[in-house]
Formats: C-alpha cells, sequence, structure tokens
C-alpha cells in the first residue's frame, strides 16, 4: 500500500513540474532574437580625421559622409558611440568637435559634424601670429589700459600684451594664458627682460576655461571669428560691467564693436575692435564682515555623496539597456588602423609669414560658422550694424580655405 502512495506521489510531482520546464524552453527561444548591425551615417568636412569612440576610423577618407557599420547589436537597445572629428578648415584653424551618436540593431541614423552646437563648443586652436608692436600699443590705448587695470591677454603668444600693459601703461597686472609650452616660456623670458616678472603671471590654459577671469578689467585678443564667437557667452557672463574687450582683427559674431579702428603699419592696414561689457558696475563694496572663526568641530564632515564616480562609456540612458559586450561595438568589417591617435600640433611654419599670400583664400564666410545665439546671451545695443569693411591690404595671417 505505501509502495503504491509513493508511486502516485512521484507522477503526481511529474504531472505538476511539467508545465514549468516547457515554459523555461520558451523563454529560451524569446531571448534569441537575431542581432542586427547598426549604420551610422557621419557628415564631416572633406578633410576631417575621425574618430569612434577612441579610435582611428579611416574608411572612406576625404569623403564628406562616411558610413559606420556597427557589429551585430542587440535589437530593441540603444547604443552611443563617441564620435570625434578635427580639421583644419584654414591653415590658420584647427577644430576638434565631439558628438554623441545613438544607434540602434537594424536602423540607420545620421550624425552631422560640420554643424555647430552652442551648447557644445568646439576646441579651436589657433597658431601663433604675432600682433605688430605698434597695433599692441593701439589696443592699449583703444582699450584704455591705466594704472588701476587688470590685463588678461587670451592666448598671449610670446606675452607681448601682456608685458606691454604693464611695462609701458603701468597696469597694476597683466595675465596671459596660451596652450603652447613654448610660447610661455618666450613670455616669461620676454617679462624677464622688461623687469616686470612680479607684476604678470603666465599660465598654461584654454582660452575656454581661463581663471580667476572676473578680476580682469581689460581683455585683448588676437584669435578667430569662431573662437572669439565661442568666448563671447563667457565674456559677457563671467567679465564684470564697465569691463573693456580689444580685439585685433577678429570678431565676436552678433555682438557688434563699438569702436574699430585701424592702424597703418609698413604698408599694411590692421583693425582693432572695442568692446565694452554692458550692466552698471556695482557701487564699491563695503569690507567684508569677519566671520566667526569656525571650530574644528563645526566642520561639516564631506559627504561621501558630493563626489560622484566618473560617468563609464557607454552610458545608459533611463530607458537604455547595457550593451552587453564591450567588443559588441567595434566595427565588424575593419578595425581601425591607431589605437591611440597622437594628436598633431598645428604647423607652426608660417609663423613669421603670417599673411595673406595673394593665392589664399579668405575664410569661410563667417556668418556660415557662427553659432546660434543662447537665449541667455546679452545682445549689446549696436548702433552701427554695418560690418566694417576690410581694407585689401590689411596684413592677415594666412587663411586657405581649403575645401
Ligand atoms: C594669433 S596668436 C596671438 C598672440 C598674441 N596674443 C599676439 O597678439 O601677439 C594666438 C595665440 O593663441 C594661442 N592659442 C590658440 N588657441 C588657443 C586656445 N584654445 N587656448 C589658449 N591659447 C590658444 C596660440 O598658441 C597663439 O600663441
Amino acid at each position: 500500500m505505501t509502495k503504491f502512495r509513493n508511486a502516485m506521489g512521484a507522477l503526481l510531482c511529474a504531472a505538476l513540474l511539467a508545465p514549468l520546464w516547457g515554459g523555461e524552453d520558451k523563454k529560451d527561444e524569446k531571448k534569441e532574437a537575431p542581432k542586427k548591425e547598426a549604420t551610422l551615417i557621419i557628415k564631416v568636412p572633406e578633410d576631417a580625421t575621425l574618430w569612434i569612440d577612441g579610435e582611428e576610423y579611416t574608411d572612406q577618407k576625404e569623403k564628406t559622409e562616411r558610413t559606420f557599420r556597427s557589429t551585430p547589436l542587440e535589437p530593441g537597445k540603444r547604443y552611443f558611440y563617441t564620435v570625434k572629428a578635427k580639421w583644419m578648415p584654414n591653415n590658420y584653424e584647427t577644430y576638434t568637435r565631439v558628438r554623441r551618436a545613438i544607434v540602434e540593431a537594424g536602423k540607420t541614423s545620421t550624425l552631422d559634424l560640420t554643424k555647430i552646437d552652442p551648447k557644445v563648443p568646439d576646441d579651436i586652436f589657433i597658431r601663433f601670429v604675432p600682433t605688430p608692436q605698434e597695433v599692441v600699443d593701439k589696443m592699449m590705448e583703444m582699450g584704455k589700459v591705466g594704472k588701476d587695470d587688470i590685463v588678461y591677454d587670451l592666448g598671449c603668444g610670446d606675452g607681448r600684451l601682456v608685458v606691454t600693459a604693464v611695462s609701458k601703461r603701468g597696469a597694476k597686472k597683466g595675465v596671459g594664458v596660451d596652450l603652447d609650452p613654448d610660447r610661455l616660456k618666450e613670455s616669461n623670458d620676454n617679462a624677464k627682460a622688461a623687469k616686470v616678472t612680479d607684476k604678470v603671471e603666465f599660465r598654461k590654459q584654454d582660452v575656454m576655461k581661463v581663471a580667476k577671469l572676473e578680476e580682469a578689467t581689460v581683455v585683448t585678443m588676437y584669435l578667430s571669428d569662431g573662437l572669439s564667437d565661442q568666448l563671447r557667452p563667457i565674456l559677457l557672463k563671467r567679465l564684470k560691467p564697465g569691463s573693456r574687450i580689444v580685439s585685433h582683427r577678429f570678431l565676436m559674431g552678433s555682438w557688434k564693436p563699438e569702436k574699430t579702428e585701424t592702424v597703418t603699419v609698413d604698408g599694411e592696414a590692421y583693425k582693432i575692435h572695442l568692446w565694452t561689457v554692458p550692466g552698471t558696475p556695482k557701487k564699491e563694496e563695503k569690507p567684508v564682515e569677519k566671520k566667526p572663526v569656525e571650530k574644528k568641530d563645526d566642520k561639516k564632515p564631506e559627504k561621501k555623496d558630493d563626489k560622484k564616480p566618473v560617468e563609464k562609456k557607454p552610458v545608459e540612458k533611463k530607458d537604455d539597456k547595457k550593451p552587453e559586450n564591450k567588443d559588441d561595438k567595434k566595427p565588424v568589417e575593419k578595425k581601425p588602423v591607431e589605437k591611440k591617435p597622437v594628436e598633431k600640433k598645428p604647423e607652426n611654419k608660417d609663423v613669421k609669414k603670417p599673411f595673406e599670400k595673394k593665392d589664399d583664400k579668405k575664410p569661410e564666410n563667417k556668418d556660415d560658422k557662427k553659432p546660434v545665439e543662447k537665449k541667455g546671451d546679452k545682445k549689446p545695443e549696436n548702433k552701427d550694424d554695418k560690418k566694417p569693411v576690410e581694407k585689401k591690404d590689411e596684413k592677415k595671417p594666412a587663411l586657405m580655405v581649403r575645401r
């Protein structure tokens, strides 16, 4: 009787579990939906070098549309690639633009790297072309540089503007920033020769990220229309009302200069533009009240959460799922040749020949490159909306449009 009961029990268990096993098989079938490639069409300037997730992408070089195919990806998920393009629109500027492309298995998406995004400024590097001393002097005069001024030169080259500001005009401080260490060395040497090292400072910084810019009362620059335009919202936000901005040759997009003057040196014409940061200067600040000294115990312990971990790629959007495998994202057919491309410095050969050659073309219409103005940007009034007409013989760095 007991044997019979056990046998019946076993049969009952098997009958109950059977549907579950069957269900498991079906689940596995569902998981195996076929993976598919994603296609990404990348629009770039013809001469751009391209990197996808840090690896140089050499296919279809010199084409303005390059097609990238991913390895098979899981359908229904979105993946992103970091795409970087670097090109020289002329022999004076080097642009580096980075964007994120979202792709999906079996689908084609397009990333247009030829378009400016004012929310994501480009890295722009300008090669060194010095401003002639007579033009430097005129820039100081237009900026009314005097003993109470702190002068910042953005992209200081050999430091001549900074040194002139303190040595000839008696400015109380001069700061120059540049990315090129050789230029910074030259700047320091020139400050030594002029015996003004105690009043100047030269820093290796990008003009878009200058520390303590708020202290400047005069900003000078000789960059490019593109880079100066990118700087406009930064200068308007960070400089005090009444601060002067003096630029050799280049303009700041829709912010028209209040004054433009031309200096002729050795028969060459040089344009200088002046802007004043709008707004009412704050009344002199009262001395800051002394706060009671904080006791040791008063110090708040650092919150652990304050330090956010650095985001790792690929980043999931809320509804994004993670790609299962890093390798899934490598291009299927050809692997990019260089894994870690060494970024070339822009050539500096022409430093001593900064002027436009007869057959050099002017840079592209700057309106083409104008970033769309941000809502929050202040637009100072301008009486004269007309573009200053450049004289034919104005000395310019050679701006050779390649395209
Ligand atoms: C045209 S030169 C002007 C030099 C100097 N201000 C003058 O007028 O004689 C531009 C300088 O800016 C530097 N530069 C270019 N792009 C820069 C950037 N993004 N950040 C900092 N310096 C930059 C270059 O190294 C170069 O020395």
